[in-house]
């Protein structure tokens, strides 16, 4: 199972602040995925909403088989990057830029059956391409309300009784996706419940997707239940089977470098550094999570603590409390653990804080290359 990589990584070696990616941690997850589809003969796609590091396509798609988008921007990058299979959904797709989306797909699944027969004539006229429509299976695995899409009124995917009625000539897929970083039983329990609904239909179908949420590269995951269950389905209903993981693909794959540039004193020390969690981390408020940082401790655990927050003016842009060893001072760098996945994706300007400088980084031979780094027009350009 993948192992972590940065223990040599030198923070002092980027520009401040900075995402990096280290492609052999990368590689050491495409490992594991790529056994999962050798060994069960379903195919993986990257969700690029997780982690669309462009100049990483290369290395992906020589293990992966395509990329899940979910709208125009991420099907294009994902035809015009990683040139393999595009899947996209989308919880509502717009008449104009259907057209385009479906240049650039191979496969597009509905979150409804208004959708499917608004687009339906458009969709049949074309060769090659496959649609699918995405069933919620009513039930819930994912332990956030947040990232529940089986939660009362989701606006996400079919229930079963919504099919009363409905033609379903011309579909030729399912799609799930409930989990939210979750081992295997969670989604042998959400299969049991999708057979249980839909098992009249799934005979009819030729491919059947499982969406994400699977955490395949984490060290404890079922991997071996996981091919099995993946062989069982694919020879039980002649399906090809697809999982779109995302965070499994970067999972600890990255870090975000950042440096303290005042030292305050309110009740405590608090460090106001140049990265921010609801810039540049903003799963940390949103999920919440404490993101771990390379030699802290909790609170209180080792001698020196400091509240540590963001740049901007929300009050709440606090990344947490943590104790260090040493005191920190202006100028010292941190490195917030496993921070590849939904952070570049997800970035903002606000307040005018900068953009990070994203780096890619080899732990075997040390090479490091800065990919990009932002500047005002970045911010300027998004505005007027
Ligand atoms: C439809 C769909 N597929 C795939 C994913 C990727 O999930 P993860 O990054 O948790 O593996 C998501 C995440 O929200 C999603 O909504």
């Amino acid at each position: 199972m993948p192992a972590y990589t940065f223990e040599n990584f030198d923070p002092a070696s980027v520009p401040s602040p900075c995402y990096v990616v280290d492609e052999v941690a990368l590689e050491n997850n495409l490992k594991v995925l790529a056994r999962v589809q050798e060994e069960s003969g379903a195919k993986i796609l990257l969700a690029l909403k997780a982690f669309s590091m462009f100049s990483f396509a290369p290395l992906i798609m020589r293990y992966l088989n395509g990329v899940c988008a979910s709208g125009y921007n991420e099907a294009r990058l994902g035809k015009e990057e990683y040139q393999r299979e595009v899947h996209t959904y989308s919880p509502a797709f717009k008449q104009d830029e259907f057209e385009d989306i479906l240049a650039y797909s191979n496969h597009i699944v509905f979150n409804s059956f208004n959708q499917w027969k608004q687009f339906k004539a458009q969709c049949l006229k074309e060769e090659n391409k496959h649609y699918g429509l995405r069933v919620n299976p009513l039930h819930s695995e994912a332990e956030t309300p947040m990232y529940d899409p089986c939660a009362p009124g989701s606006r996400l995917g079919i229930p079963k009784t919504a099919f009363a009625g409905e033609d379903i000539s011309g579909i030729d897929g399912l799609h799930f996706h409930t989990l939210c970083e979750q081992k295997f039983a969670p989604l042998q329990r959400t299969l049991r419940a999708v057979e249980e609904q839909f098992a009249d239909i799934l005979p009819q179908m030729t491919w059947f997707n499982f969406g994400g949420g699977h955490h395949i590269t984490r060290e404890d995951y079922e991997v071996d239940a996981l091919i099995a269950l993946l062989k069982e389905v694919k020879e039980k209903y002649q399906v090809q089977v697809y999982l779109e993981p995302g965070e499994a693909v970067a999972l600890d794959a990255g870090i975000f470098v950042a440096e303290v540039v005042d030292i305050i004193q309110n009740a405590g020390d608090v460090a106001i550094l140049d990265a921010s969690a609801t810039c540049h981390m903003p799963d940390v408020l949103e999920m919440p999570y404490r993101p771990l940082i390379r030699g802290a401790g909790d609170a209180g655990e080792k001698a020196f603590n400091y509240k540590l927050g963001g740049p901007s003016c929300l009050a709440g842009d606090v990344i947490g409390t943590y104790s260090f060893d040493e005191p920190l001072k202006p100028g010292s760098r941190l490195i917030f653990e496993d921070m590849a996945i939904y952070t570049m994706v997800k970035n903002t300007t606000f307040n005018g804080i900068k953009l990070p400088a994203i780096a890619q980084w080899n732990s075997d031979s040390g090479q490091l290359k800065i990919v990009k780094k932002f500047a005002y027009e970045d911010f300027r350009n998004r505005l007027s």
